[in-house]
């Protein structure tokens, strides 16, 4: 997805691209089944920091896939993502022409731009309205082991639940210190 846009249309350097993938939750459209759209999000200790929005060019609005606004579906469900997760604040570089889609959802200028990777980027903050169900340190902890996003459905260890705590383990030490 991301090489089409921005290695392709965009000449972007591989090294300017890739990076950080590791280290970040990674949002990903799909249409009827088909790749379509992906963003990613880094997350710092008090913001959240939505990257590298890219639609293929056939689901662009427009596109010959027929398809609409799949930027806007994925730029609504980071920041559903990020404010349940209980975050008051995101950041965000635009790159200058996509400012005002990015101020549709939730962001405004700081008044700053900078210029790097061919592009002036015009720096964002926003700030969230607290989610009536954000995930803080006292909720259920059954809640916080779900997978990612899927916080409203019982995921693998709710079902585990139903067995006892048999306690399974290796223990290596030797025979005698297991006794003491
Ligand atoms: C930007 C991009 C994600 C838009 O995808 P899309 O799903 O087709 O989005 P839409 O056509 O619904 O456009 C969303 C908004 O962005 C604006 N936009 C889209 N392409 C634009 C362009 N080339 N220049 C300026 N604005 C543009 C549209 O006007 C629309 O705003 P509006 O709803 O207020 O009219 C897509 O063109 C893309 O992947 N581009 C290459 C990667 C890129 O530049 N990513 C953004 C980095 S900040």
């Amino acid at each position: 997805m991301r090489a089409l846009s921005f290695l392709g249309e965009q000449e972007s350097p591989w090294g300017e691209e890739f990076d950080n993938e590791f280290s970040c939750t990674h949002v990903l459209c799909k249409v009827a089944g088909e790749p379509a759209g992906a963003l990613r999000i880094r997350w710092f200790a008090n913001f959240a920091k939505i990257e590298r929005l890219s639609v293929r060019s056939e689901f662009r609005t427009g596109g010959k896939a027929g398809a609409r606004h799949i930027a806007d579906a994925l730029a609504g469900f980071a920041v559903e993502l990020i404010r349940r997760k209980g975050y008051r604040q995101m950041v965000g570089h635009a790159q200058k022409r996509l400012y005002p889609f990015w101020k549709r959802h939730g962001y405004q200028a700081t008044g700053e731009e900078i210029v790097y990777a061919d592009h002036t980027y015009v720096l964002m903050v926003g700030h969230l309205e607290p989610h009536p169900q954000a995930i803080g340190v006292d909720a259920d902890p059954m809640v916080v082991i779900r997978p990612e996003g899927r916080w409203d459905e019982p995921g693998p260890f709710d079902l585990s639940m139903m067995r006892p705590a048999t306690c399974p383990h290796r223990d290596r030490r030797p025979r005698e210190a297991r006794a003491a």
